[in-house]
């Protein structure tokens, strides 16, 4: 009988079942109401990073460092990923020193990669498809808000189908709300992942804001250019609008929504400063989660 126990990774939400997605959502409300005392100590997470981070890094780092372990953070600019070592020896060097790996870069394919080739759990904080452990997160603030009861919520997205976009499709796969999606033509999400979680899920794509918002719970957005796409930014902007979310979109959804936005945000592009400063708006709570999800998920990668 072989002992060798498979390693699990967090690439995606749809890794998770359903049942394994509500126990770490679970989990996260333990950590942070303090009604759970799990570590890593003596564990190390090796973070790369391939793109810029305020709080993904530091919800990690000190999420390693309140769990009794230790976090090293890797960035192109001082490891010998950015001189071009294979992602390949990468993943079996790092597999021999640390016990996790959290990686954030361009190509969704880099992080699958990793993981084929690494011995340990690898975690995916952010590829140009997906942004899941944020989503986690923005679901933890939903369940603050509203209850655990995710399938009687819905969640209008405004703006681009970028990584957020296709995590929260991911998110309606596993969890059944509904995701009502307003895109200009041509910033549509991923195909694949729309069809999927039309599946378990209603799912709607229109073109039109307002008609995303009709009887929303949760309206959140983005930045109209994600890393990676600053040159297209002045396109984007011409693409973008009538995107905005402002008071008067907001006033559309139900007078109980709330408003997250994954930050960081430009005030006045796809967000008015009323609307995330105001009333509505849980972005500091969402962000404050990442660190008792990332945690979360340490904790059942690592534990
Ligand atoms: N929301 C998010 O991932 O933020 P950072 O880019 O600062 O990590
Ligand atoms: N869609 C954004 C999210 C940043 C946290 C980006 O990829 O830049």
């Amino acid at each position: 009988m072989s002992l060798v126990t498979q390693k699990r990774d967090f690439l995606s939400i749809s890794d998770f079942s359903t049942d394994e997605l509500t126990r770490l959502l679970n989990r996260a409300h333990r950590l942070k109401v303090g009604k759970e005392d799990s570590q890593l100590i003596g564990k190390s997470l090796a973070m790369i990073f391939r793109k810029s981070s305020t709080r993904t890094r530091i919800s990690f780092e000190v999420g390693m460092t309140q769990l009794g372990g230790h976090a090293l953070f890797l960035s192109d600019h001082d490891s010998q990923i950015g001189r071009g070592e294979p992602i390949h020896d990468t993943a079996k060097v790092l597999s021999r020193y640390v016990d996790g790996i959290m990686i954030r870069t361009f190509g969704h394919e880099e992080v699958e990669e990793l993981s084929r080739h690494a011995s340990i759990p690898v975690i995916n904080g952010l590829t140009d498809l997906l942004h899941p452990c944020q989503v986690v997160a923005d679901l933890q603030t939903v369940a603050e808000e509203f209850g655990p009861d995710y399938s009687e919520r819905t969640v209008a997205w405004i703006g681009d189908g970028n990584n957020m976009a296709n995590s929260w499709l991911n998110a309606a796969y596993r969890l059944g709300f509904s995701v009502r999606l307003a895109c200009p033509e041509g910033y549509d999400p991923d195909p694949l992942i729309f069809e999927r979680a039309k599946q378990m899920a209603d799912v709607l794509l229109t073109r039109d804001p307002c008609e995303a918002v009709q009887g929303a719970d949760v309206v959140t957005t983005d930045v109209w250019a994600s890393m990676g796409q600053e040159e297209e930014a002045r396109e984007r902007m011409a693409a973008f609008t009538g995107f905005s979310v402002d008071d008067t979109l907001m006033q559309q959804a139900f007078p109980s929504a709330i408003f997250l936005h994954c930050l960081p945000a430009h005030r006045g592009e796809e967000v008015s400063s009323s609307v995330i400063d105001g009333p509505q708006s849980r972005i500091f709570n969402e962000a404050e989660n990442r660190i008792h999800t990332q945690k979360a998920i340490l904790l059942e990668l690592l534990g």
